[in-house]
């Protein structure tokens, strides 16, 4: 294959990304936006016990926003929500084996994604 910018963990990601589409019955919803590019994402949890059973996506971005989004709903299954707040772009862009400096932007919305719907989650609580 003919190098790219991205690797093949990004490629794979990209070309087959884990977790797209809606949870119906979501009970946080988290929301991104990148100013730099005008790309955006929209994360869909279903957490039961403060824990994330389910996760999807939605990303209107650029291959690095998909890879990143479709690693980040992979590393966030299972997590307790104290433990997905831990989830950094520095863990994602790890897992993912790096991503080209202009496209690290792309990595640190999916970390805003899973704040914003922790914060949803919170808000719906009550907490
Ligand atoms: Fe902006 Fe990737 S999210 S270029």
């Amino acid at each position: 294959m003919a190098k790219g910018p991205y690797n093949e963990i990004v490629m794979d990601h990209f070309m087959n990304p884990r977790n797209v589409g809606e949870i119906e019955d979501a009970n946080a919803v988290g929301e991104a936006g990148s100013g730099q590019c005008g790309d955006s994402m929209t994360l869909y949890l279903k957490i039961e016990d403060d824990k994330i059973q389910d996760a999807k996506f939605m990303t209107f971005g650029c291959g690095a926003a998909i890879a990143s989004s479709s690693m980040m709903t992979e590393l966030l299954k299972g997590r307790s929500i104290d433990d997905a707040l831990n989830l950094t772009n520095s863990e994602v862009l790890k897992a993912l084996g790096g991503l080209p400096e202009a496209k690290i932007h792309c990595s640190i919305m999916a970390e805003e994604a899973v704040r914003s719907a922790i914060e949803d989650y919170r808000k719906r609580k009550g907490v």
